[in-house]
């Protein structure tokens, strides 16, 4: 089958065969005028003691391939129970919520999405998908992808920071919407993040609307820790990815050579904790940000957290916010949940 035609250019992105529609908030290489502030969170995070840097760096091409690498990982337990779980049930979630517009902030390959838009399928529902997602190149090759399998499907794709795109989200296609945040992405904010970004969902749902949540729940060190350090390294390919991307966007010189991997559960804040750490002492430069980095021998970088949940304090939590949870379900060894919430009619 041939690849869909270009049919029209607009200036805000792309349209293409009227099936879809490609939206740029952000670009991946020069800084977009919507990136008024870019490189700040570097200089700010590189700057403070201990050192920090924000995950959506992570996720340049190279780096969206590697995490898809991650996702297929024996020790990597998320996305296959995940998955298990949307499998059963995909046509009850549907059933629930009705013909709705489905958006999904990071979506990736939207590998799990198909789930979803087949079960909305099954039913007869018309199918509208909104993905967003911070790689243009992974958007654009699951948009056509999509196309080519769902003849009757709609894709606006937004490439963007979830934040940016909550807050320009146009109103939905369909008599209602379904914001999925799957993957446990939301371990990935700390608690203030975790905070905002609840009441960026809030302000960007119709009060009815619905809210699917994907979490990684508490277990054992001794499973969580090899899910964040696998055996064949790719995790730490991913990590020190993080480096390489901010070289080329930042005219940076980190040597890769000279960082390494670190990963560990802290059981007190219920966090697994990812670090590049220094194996010397090292000065790194980023021209374009004007900055000089010094590192002590053994000093880290924190990188990712990505913490663990307690279903309870979560379903209370979210209820607190407006978000009451309509079902929860988890997998038979209790490790990953999924919620689907509907945002409250007296929400803000
Ligand atoms: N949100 C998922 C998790 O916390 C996926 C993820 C985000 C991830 N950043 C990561 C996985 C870094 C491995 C390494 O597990």
């Amino acid at each position: 089958m041939n690849s869909p035609k270009l049919s029209d250019r607009t200036n805000s992105g792309l349209i293409l065969e009227n099936r879809l529609h490609l939206e740029r908030l952000v670009s991946a290489e020069a800084p977009t005028p919507a990136e008024v502030n870019a490189g700040s969170d570097v200089v700010s995070g590189l700057t403070q003691n201990p050192k920090s840097l924000p995950p959506k760096y992570f996720y340049d091409d190279r780096g969206s391939t590697l995490f898809e690498m991650i996702c297929q990982l024996p020790e990597y337990y998320l996305t296959r129970t995940e998955t298990a779980i949307l499998q059963e049930r995909a046509g009850e979630i549907a059933r629930l919520t009705g013909p709705c517009e489905i958006v999904e902030l990071g979506s990736g390959s939207s590998t799990k999405t198909r789930i979803l838009l087949d079960a909305c399928s099954q039913l007869e529902y018309p199918l509208h998908y909104v993905p967003i997602d911070i790689s243009p190149s992974i958007l654009e090759s699951s948009a056509h992808q999509l196309l080519a399998d769902y003849p009757s499907l709609q894709i606006h794709g937004i490439v963007s920071t979830y934040e940016l795109a909550l807050a320009k989200l146009a109103p939905s296609h369909l008599p209602t919407r379904m914001l999925c945040f799957l993957g446990s992405t939301l371990g990935n904010l700390n608690p203030q993040e975790c905070d905002i970004f609840f009441s960026q969902i809030v302000g960007a749902l119709q009060p009815g609307e619905y809210f699917l949540l994907g979490i990684d729940l508490d277990k054992s060190q001794e499973i969580l820790e090899p899910a964040y350090d696998d055996s064949q390294g790719v995790t730490a390919a991913f990590n020190l990815n993080m480096l390489r991307h901010l070289n080329r966007k930042f005219e940076g010189n980190f040597d890769l050579t000279q960082f390494e991997h670190l990963a560990f559960y802290d059981r007190e804040e219920c966090q697994i904790e990812m670090h590049l750490r220094s194996k010397l002492a090292q000065t790194v430069n980023l021209r374009s940000l004007d900055l000089t980095v010094e590192f002590a021998a053994g000093e880290t970088i924190r990188s990712e957290i990505s913490r663990k949940f307690n279903l309870n304090t979560l379903r209370e939590e979210l209820s607190r916010r407006g978000l009451r949870p309509v079902q929860v379900w988890t997998d038979p060894n209790q490790w990953f949940g999924l919620m689907l919430c509907q945002l409250t009619v007296d929400s803000w």
